[in-house]
């Protein structure tokens, strides 16, 4: 995707339209077009194709309805098979990157393994945003980063789990280094043998792609805080001996979400310049039934030295993410550390499928990943911690037991398994699971995977961590 700056004649030109209270249409006079939310006009005018998209009431408007108008309308033209998008901001270019965002967001979908040619998708190959003074051009390229980032993230999400094993991911990882400049270690199961990872050992014990556990780094400056980011990447989630019933297994190749959402985290920063030192942590591995699998009752000894009762095999991301946390926290001693995974279908319970869990013991740090979430419309809503959920993890033969005594709480009580392995910085932990889990394309954005937290956090740690 190309970002541009100019008039751009041969592109179709999209310019947004609002209704007054009193029923006006903004831009388009049109009596057939509403101009309501959502809404989109196509009409040729002296050769050139127009285009106009709805934002509904003109009070009220911000980032959050352009961003969707502009996703909305990205995704219907290049359905329609218009590759090259000029949008006319007018009025609202101070909104030029939430425009982008959305515009290069809703014209995404995944291209398949359709055979034959012409059979993939196309999607958008230019957009120019003609009009904008120095600043908005800065956050119109800022969005673009953005939304590339995203993108990535949905492309390597979408990719079905025969393809994508732990191994695989490792390699696509590579790429993240040609992108951010970050070095890459990879511990394979041997090495994860060696160095006593049996939480990565046992997830993936079942299956016959072994697990990974992926590391990179990009140190800026010493001087600079350091942020670890850690993220589950279950490449298949079958719930391993306990296993999942048959119509949730599809969906369970998004299991991977969180660890996607790391890297694409890392490119993010990278791009907006954040001036931090960052370690992402990849916890990669396939649950599965096989005769290596860990069972319900097996105790092991996580990296770092605390023991776990496996109270259930489908209980797997908890013991990555302790790895992870445990990893990062004793090698780097990080600032400040995230942990982001599909940990929980009880976070859909709680929140629904457009928000993810925030789990954190530090109310300030908490209150900055909830703001970003609303700035960016990547969202989230805190959940609690607490000595209820902690007491329900102790184990009765271990140290700790991957699963609470009752059905409620599921998502906190991930949370407080997870708080054991937090180490001395700050800590926040997101629960992916609704969020990250496609459910149904919405308007502004395809069916598959969404690439949730990765805005979010990179607008945290944009907000945490200003520039010069
Ligand atoms: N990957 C799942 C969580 C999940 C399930 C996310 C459905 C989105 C949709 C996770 O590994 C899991 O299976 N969690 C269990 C935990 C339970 C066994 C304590 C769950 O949520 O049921
Ligand atoms: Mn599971
Ligand atoms: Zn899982």
């Amino acid at each position: 995707m190309e970002l541009l700056f100019d008039e751009a004649p041969s592109f179709v030109r999209l310019q947004f339209c609002t209704v007054s209270q009193a029923g006006e249409k903004s831009g388009l006079p049109q009596r057939e077009f509403s101009g309501q939310e959502g809404s989109l006009a196509l009409l040729r005018e002296s050769g050139r194709v127009l285009a106009w998209a709805g934002l509904g009431s003109d009070t009220g408007l911000g980032e959050d309805e352009l961003r969707r108008a502009a996703g909305t309308a990205a995704r219907g033209l290049v359905a329609a098979g218009f590759e090259c998008i000029c949008i006319i901001a007018g009025p609202y270019s101070g909104f030029a990157k939430a425009i982008v965002e959305g515009a290069i967001i809703g014209a995404y979908s995944f291209a398949g393994y359709k055979s034959g040619a012409g059979s993939a998708p196309r999607g958008l190959g230019q957009l120019s945003l003609p009009g904008l003074d120095a600043q908005e051009r800065l956050w119109a390229s800022e969005g673009a980063a953005l939304a590339e980032a995203v993108n990535r993230v949905r492309d390597l999400g979408n990719m079905p789990p025969n393809m994508l094993t732990p191994a695989v991911l490792a390699s696509k990882a590579e790429d993240y280094v040609r992108r951010t400049g970050a070095c890459l270690r990879i511990w394979d199961e041997y090495d994860l043998a060696g160095e006593g990872f049996a939480g990565h050992l046992a997830v993936g014990g079942g299956s016959a792609n072994p697990p990974r556990f992926i590391l990179l780094e990009r140190e800026l400056d010493p001087a600079f805080p350091t942020v670890a980011v850690v993220g589950k990447a279950v490449t298949f989630d079958s719930g391993g001996i306990c296993i999942k019933p048959g119509k949730d297994l599809e969906e369970m190749k998004f299991d991977k979400m969180g660890g996607l959402a790391a890297l694409g985290l890392l490119e993010a920063v990278t791009l907006l310049k954040v001036p931090v030192n960052m370690i992402v942590a990849v916890c990669a591995a396939e649950n599965m039934p096989g005769n290596n699998a860990c069972r319900p009752s097996d105790v092991i000894t996580l990296y770092g030295g605390k023991t776990v009762e496996i109270g259930d095999t489908d209980a797997e991301g908890r013991l990555l993410l302790a790895e992870g946390l445990a990893y990062v926290t004793r090698r780097f001693q990080p600032d400040l550390t995230l942990d982001i995974g599909t940990l929980t279908g009880a976070v859909c319970v709680a929140l629904g499928m457009h928000r993810a869990g925030l789990f954190s013991d530090d109310d300030e740090l908490a209150e900055t990943i909830f703001r970003a979430g609303e700035r960016s419309g990547d969202l989230c809503w805190r959940l609690p911690l607490g000595r209820e959920f902690s007491k329900e993890m102790e184990g009765r033969i271990a140290d700790l037991r991957n699963i609470g005594s009752s059905r409620w709480g599921g998502a906190s009580k991930g949370a407080a398994f997870l708080e054991h392995f937090k180490g001395e910085g700050r800590w926040a932990h997101i629960d992916i699971g609704g969020s990250g889990m496609p459910d149904t394309a919405l308007p502004h954005i395809d069916a598959g995977a969404t690439g949730a937290g990765v805005r979010m956090l990179a607008e945290a740690l944009r907000a945490m961590y200003p520039q010069g």
